[in-house]
């Protein structure tokens, strides 16, 4: 059962970020827009990691547009002699990232390189890595009536949600540790933040006796993939801080999975025009779901926390007893669903939450099983082509 603390933000605001480099995949709309615009309002240097040249450059100078604004705002602020004026703003630039091609993860890695790679040859530095690009293929495709999202676009013949939502921010992930480590410090260690969803807790049976067959997942659609990829990646969190743990007694990253809450985005694209109605008017804005990825990505006090259950959300988590394993062996299959759609409804209680925010959050038994975090990660080691140890 995870640990049910509930501390609030005021404890753990973002600091500065000047100098820091950022990357957020899927940055050019929804939560991954709002997360690097936090990001550069905090000073950092980010690169958006989009898939479509034109939408990644649109974002990016949009960014830019915001930031100029921001800055004369400052200056403005400062002449008249307010102290509390924001400090130099970050940038926005854009580089390609298509999740559903390993060939592109390579080649968006080389390209980090050369973008942030300094004459003395020394390691390029990544001081933030945010994996939120993510793709929802609606209840309808849930059962693979032919939904694009579904359908295998990728030479592997994965499931295309598997691989964008998970294996290829898996592979992302490993392929930028030399460089997270070259910014990370013990003290200071540098940032993966992991997008997770109250759907997890939906994925594979549940009942905590079987394991997910996660070559199964990446071959051909389950019952809810969406909730595969989404426990997938939270477990991939911790299964890297245990991993980084194990090998170095001081490690210098920090993996955080979080929540971003039921948010008002085009992740609901493939949804029924009911649900988007609701989408639209119920749940909360994009710059509300982005917070726990800024808080994640920037609070210096969110490393102090246990790297294996650690979990931010945007909510005064009123129904983390839903998340219970006694829950989900109490309750009928099919009541499970409901459960985690009652966590939906935290969205509208949201302006409830202190200092209008972010909460340390409870996340699931299933989530934080190690077991089964080492299984998923050796699995997908295999199926990226990687070794099983992460060196
Ligand atoms: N919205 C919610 O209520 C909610 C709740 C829980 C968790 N989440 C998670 O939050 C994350 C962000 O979702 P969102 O709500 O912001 O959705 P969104 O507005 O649909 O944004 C998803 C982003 O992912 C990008 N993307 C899709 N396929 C990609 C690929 N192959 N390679 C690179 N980028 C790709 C999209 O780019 P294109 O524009 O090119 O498609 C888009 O920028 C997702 O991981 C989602 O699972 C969302």
């Amino acid at each position: 059962m995870g640990a049910f603390s509930h501390s609030h933000s005021a404890l753990m605001r973002p600091s500065r970020l000047d100098g820091r480099v950022a990357v957020v995949t899927g940055a050019n709309s929804g939560i991954g827009f709002g997360t690097a615009l936090g990001l550069a309002r905090l000073g950092a240097r980010v690169f958006l990691a989009c898939r479509s040249e034109k939408r990644g450059k649109d974002a990016a100078e949009k960014i830019s547009k915001m930031l100029e604004q921001a800055s004369g705002e400052d200056s403005d602020a400062s002449a008249a002699g307010d102290e509390d004026f924001v400090n130099v703003a970050g940038s926005a630039d854009y580089i390609n990232l298509d999740l559903g091609s390993m060939e592109s993860i390579d080649d968006f890695v080389k390209a980090f390189e050369k973008h942030v790679g300094s004459e003395d040859e020394t390691m390029p530095a990544c001081d933030i890595l945010v994996l939120s690009a993510g793709v929802n293929s609606g209840g309808a495709a849930m059962q693979n009536k032919g939904n694009s999202v579904l359908t295998s676009e990728n030479k592997d013949s994965r499931n295309k949600m598997f691989q964008v939502n998970f294996l290829g921010h898996f592979y992302l992930a490993r392929r930028m540790l030399p460089h997270l480590r070259a910014a990370g410090t013990p003290s200071s260690p540098s940032r993966i933040v992991c997008l997770s969803s109250v759907m997890h807790n939906l994925a594979g049976t549940n009942d905590g006796k079987s394991f997910i067959d996660w070559d199964a997942v990446a071959s051909s659609p389950t019952a809810n993939p969406y909730a595969e990829t989404k426990l997938a990646l939270h477990m991939l969190a911790y299964e890297i801080n245990r991993r980084l743990r194990a090998r170095d007694a001081q490690p210098c990253i920090f993996a955080v999975p979080v929540n971003p809450g039921a948010v008002a985005s085009g992740i609901w694209r493939n949804d029924s025009a009911c649900t988007k109605w609701i989408t639209d008017r119920a749940f909360i804005s994009i710059t509300q779901g982005a917070q726990p990825s800024i808080f994640a990505a920037a609070s210096p006090s969110v490393v102090t926390l246990n790297p294996e259950n650690v979990y931010l959300a945007p909510y005064v988590p009123l129904f983390d007893w839903v998340d219970t394993q006694w829950v989900y062996n109490s309750v009928h299959p099919l009541l499970r669903g409901a459960l985690v759609r009652l966590r939906l409804l935290e969205s509208l209680v949201s302006p409830l939450a202190p200092s209008g925010g972010v909460a340390i959050s409870a996340p699931s038994s299933h989530a934080t099983n190690v077991l089964a975090a080492q299984r998923m990660f050796d699995a997908a080691s295999t199926l990226a082509g990687l070794p099983q140890t992460l060196n």
